[in-house]
């Protein structure tokens, strides 16, 4: 394995692969692992115990909670918000302009991920649609609406294929009918992820 370079931040040390570039005014937390080729931008902020994968690009602006997972090849743009437990699939991507050109004004559009929500691999995100505490978006979605939280969408343009559990299983497929299982993990997500962690045989 690859040595990571430990760097200190307030409260402890983070940890950066040679080839990564952390830039001066980034804020990163401890325990977090920044892995080959990645680069933080000054003004990025990720928090504490978070994975950065190879070549992951976090930009200025852009936003990372506590626990994360952050496969390679994934873009976080300014004004892209994720919360604690948020993991992306490899090469999925946000945006952070709904009409981009390349001349003329960049017009940044923000987007949040909710706790625990996970982005499958290749998934893109259109700005502006927030992901709701605990979603699931399916491997190559694109998402143009709102996830509610607790689903799972899919597609091209992503839909509604279900509701899920904390571990990520559907548990319904009826749109209509949030389960109760769901409706009781929403009250308080960090502490459902915290149970099903320590429940958990990992
Ligand atoms: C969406 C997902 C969670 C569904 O898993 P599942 O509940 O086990 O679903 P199944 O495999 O039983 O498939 C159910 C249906 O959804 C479809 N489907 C599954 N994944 C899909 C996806 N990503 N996009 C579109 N349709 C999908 C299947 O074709 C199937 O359709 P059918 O009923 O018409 O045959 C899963 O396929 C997925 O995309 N996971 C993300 C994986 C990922 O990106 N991991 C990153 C870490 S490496």
């Amino acid at each position: 394995m690859n040595k990571l370079r430990e760097v200190e931040c307030e409260d402890g040390s983070y940890y950066v692969a040679e080839t990564a570039i952390v830039d001066p005014n980034a804020d990163v937390g401890p325990e977090t692992r920044i892995w080959d080729y990645a680069h933080i931008y000054a003004g990025a902020k990720i928090g504490k115990s978070s994975m950065i994968g190879a070549g992951v690009h976090v930009e200025s602006g852009g936003i990372l909670g506590d626990y994360c997972k952050v496969q390679r090849g994934v873009v976080i743009y300014g004004g892209v918000s994720a919360g604690d437990y948020v993991f992306f699939g490899p090469n999925a991507t946000t945006t952070n302009d709904r009409n981009p050109r390349s001349f003329g004004p960049w017009q940044k559009t923000e987007t949040t991920i909710g706790t625990g929500a996970s982005i499958g691999a290749n998934a893109t995100l259109i700005a502006g649609n927030e992901i709701g505490d605990l979603a699931l978006v399916g491997a190559g979605a694109v998402v143009t609406q709102p996830v509610q939280p607790g689903q799972l969408v899919v597609g091209n343009p992503a839909r509604f294929a279900g509701w899920v559990n904390v571990a990520g299983e559907v548990i319904s497929t009826d749109e209509a009918m949030q389960p109760d299982q769901v409706r009781e993990y929403l009250i308080d997500p960090r502490l459902a992820i915290g149970e099903y962690i320590k429940n958990s045989a990992f």
